[in-house]
């Protein structure tokens, strides 16, 4: 090592910039949307009224969110250039590859691409939020060989998602269950995807280019790609639907004694900030027993509480949203390579939040590194 500077490996610890948009506080395991307690939001509020909370920071006048729920409703159609982008990818890569393609086509398709002013901006992450689910949805349904169900004016947000990948309607019960994961999946202050958002806005890019940057660096299993990997893990361990609660919790503990015995990482426990529980999970929790009461399927709780307490008593380790969000995506029907773009939908709103305030007040986002390679030496 050359330097005598502290190496902040992984950012850790680090405080980078100043955010209005969320406040994560792990000592209380509380998080903040623009002064709002998370869980109350999730508890009373439409995905669309969050979403214009995090973009404008308040909540919107019933007048301003009738405006915004028709523009969502009419921006919602897959667009024929960005169907023809996913039906060139093939339907065995990842579902992030088509989400990440997808917003870069809608991105290099725009008219205002390169106008960053707060109204065009504001405008095209409206547009980004209405147009996602489509490409979501479509892709779940083209690897089923399965055509575009149009959208429905008619259903809110959320309802219209599940409408659009499965083509019935939803029990109220399940889309009250998805807003809710919308709503914690929205938002969480400078985690990896949006700080890549930030890092390529300091440059001046544009939003779909940080957009689609953020949405490569979510992929990973250390952050978004949890959720799908969570339900890896439950295919592994052995899902059978007959089993009872005990049985299916005894299985899953011995899975994870031995998981941790070989020293694995098992995605959806821990985080970076919290280290006594995430904010999140109580209210994601509760809407996972709230799918499971009504689907019927108790032994995935008993999955769900074998690999949590087997964890707690080993290593004090507490569940992450992925955990209970993993396995709730799943009763509800999406495949499990879904539940990470599922993700994306909800985050574009924290996203391009994050992307407003750093165009804000800009400062090129460019650390130093301490070079730890050989000495000069001649040709
Ligand atoms: N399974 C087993 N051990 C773990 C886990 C885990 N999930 N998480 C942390 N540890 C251990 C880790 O092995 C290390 O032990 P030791 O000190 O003995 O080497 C210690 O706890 C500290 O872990 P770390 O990885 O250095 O801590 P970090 O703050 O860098 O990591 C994390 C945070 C989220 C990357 C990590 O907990 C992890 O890899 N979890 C699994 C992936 C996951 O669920 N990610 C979702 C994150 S939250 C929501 C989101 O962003 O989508």
């Amino acid at each position: 090592m050359t330097t005598t500077e502290e190496i902040k490996k992984g950012l850790a610890g680090v405080v980078v910039d100043y955010t209005a948009v969320s406040k994560v506080n792990p000592e209380t395991n509380s998080l903040l949307y623009r002064g709002y307690p998370v869980q109350d939001l999730a508890a009373s509020k439409s995905f669309e009224e969050v979403a214009l909370l995090l973009w404008t920071g308040e909540l919107p006048t019933q007048s301003e969110l009738t405006e915004f729920t028709a523009f969502e409703r009419a921006n919602r159609a897959l667009d024929p250039r960005v169907k023809a982008a996913i039906d060139l990818l093939p339907t065995d890569c990842h579902p992030m590859d088509v989400g990440r393609t997808a917003v870069s086509v809608i991105g290099a398709n725009h008219p205002e691409a390169e106008n960053s002013s707060p109204e065009a901006e504001l405008l095209k992450a409206k547009e980004l939020f209405a147009a996602f689910p489509a490409v979501v949805a479509y892709d779940q349904r083209r690897r089923r060989g399965l055509d575009v169900v149009a959208p429905r004016e008619d259903l809110d947000y959320s309802s219209n998602f599940l409408w659009m990948t499965f083509g019935e309607e939803a029990a109220p019960e399940v889309v009250d269950a998805f807003r809710v994961s919308m709503v914690l999946y929205a938002e969480h202050s400078f985690n990896a995807s949006t700080f890549t958002a930030r890092v390529i806005t300091s440059t001046l890019s544009d939003l779909h280019s940080a957009v689609t940057g953020a949405i490569g660096a979510l992929k990973g299993p250390l952050h978004g790609g949890a959720n799908e990997a969570v339900m890896h893990t439950f295919t592994e361990i052995g899902i059978n639907k007959d089993e009872s609660r005990e049985d299916a919790a005894k299985r899953a503990k011995a899975w994870m004694e031995e998981a941790l015995a070989a020293k694995k990482k098992v995605m959806g426990f821990g985080h970076r900030v919290y280290k006594h529980g995430d904010s999140r999970v109580p209210t994601m929790k509760a809407a996972l027993d709230r799918m499971i009461e009504h689907y019927g399927r108790h032994e995935m709780l008993g999955l769900y509480d074998g690999l949590e307490a087997a964890m707690d008593e080993a290593k004090s380790i507490k569940p992450n949203l992925d955990y209970p969000a993993g396995p709730t995506y799943h009763l509800m029907g999406f495949d499990t390579e879904m539940f990470t773009p599922i993700f994306i939908a909800a985050r574009i709103t924290g996203w391009t939040s994050h992307i407003f305030e750093q165009r804000a007040a800009n400062a090129l986002i460019r650390p130093l590194s301490a070079y730890n390679g050989s000495e000069q030496r001649a040709l």
